[in-house]
């Protein structure tokens, strides 16, 4: 069977982590969300953490060096060997040339860009009703997608937080800094032939469903050209 080595793009609140949780289920991969690393370092107070934070809150990227290495080094570790799930990585054209000269120089390819998208009214619309488990980050909408018992994470039994990153003007800057600095990886990988398209405004079950339909008939493609 083919690798999957695969990449989450889209704005926030589109459903990246909403798809990841779902295709992780599906096929075993290693999820990394720089999104949920970037936060666990705050957390933890670590280097990294403390480099990231200011970013993070005024709704910016952090540099490239920082996240780069990062991912290097998962990719680097091992586990990562037989397929991956980026969700938030590469945001930028710098982060995506990285991504790649990093897979060629191990013999290894992108299998697809999965992009989701989503209008900017729907993102502030989902992102101010959005709870996250403080411990797996696990993703819940107090309208469409509430949780059993009100505050509390059906899967691990944790709190349920509101990211400081989720008042609305950080949401509106965080858009912003979307449109310019990532939005631009979309003919990236459409020139590459990598992209995949997918309306992130249907219901979370829908989306998945055709996720899970493009990338099954992919992998019949490259397994007949093999
Ligand atoms: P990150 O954590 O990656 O945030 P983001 O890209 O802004 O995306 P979100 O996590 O907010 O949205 P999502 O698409 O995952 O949506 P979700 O599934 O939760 O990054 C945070 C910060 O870290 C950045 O601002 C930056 O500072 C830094 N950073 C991270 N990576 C970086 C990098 N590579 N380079 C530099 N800096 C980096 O869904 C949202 C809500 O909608 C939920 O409530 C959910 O229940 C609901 N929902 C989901 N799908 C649906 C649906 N289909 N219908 C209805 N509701 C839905
Ligand atoms: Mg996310």
């Amino acid at each position: 069977m083919s690798e999957l080595n695969l990449v989450l793009l889209g704005p926030p609140g589109a459903g990246k982590g909403t798809q990841a949780e779902r295709l992780v289920e599906d096929f075993g991969l290693p999820y990394y969300s720089t999104g949920i690393i970037l936060r666990e370092a705050v957390a933890n107070g670590s280097e990294l953490g403390k480099q990231a934070k200011q970013y993070m809150d005024n709704g910016e990227l952090v540099p490239d060096e920082l996240i780069n290495n990062v991912i290097a080094e998962r990719l680097d570790s091992g586990e990562a060997d037989d397929g991956f799930l980026l969700d938030g990585f590469p945001r930028t054209i710098g982060q995506a040339e990285m991504l790649e000269t990093t897979l060629e120089g191990r013999g290894r390819d992108l299998t697809a860009a999965l992009l989701i998208d989503a209008p900017d009214d729907e993102v502030v619309r989902r992102l101010s009703g959005r709870r996250t488990c403080a411990k797996g980050g696990h993703v819940y909408h107090v309208e469409s997608d509430p949780p059993k018992n009100d505050g509390v994470c059906d899967q691990d039994g944790s709190r349920l937080i509101q990211r400081d990153d989720d008042k609305p003007e950080t949401v509106r800057k965080r858009l912003s800094v979307y449109h310019e600095q990532t939005a631009p990886l979309i003919d990236w990988y459409e020139g590459r032939g990598k992209l995949m398209r997918f309306e992130g405004a249907r219901p979370p079950d829908e989306v998945h469903d055709r996720i899970r339909a493009k990338l099954a008939a992919k992998r019949f493609e490259d397994e007949d050209e093999q």
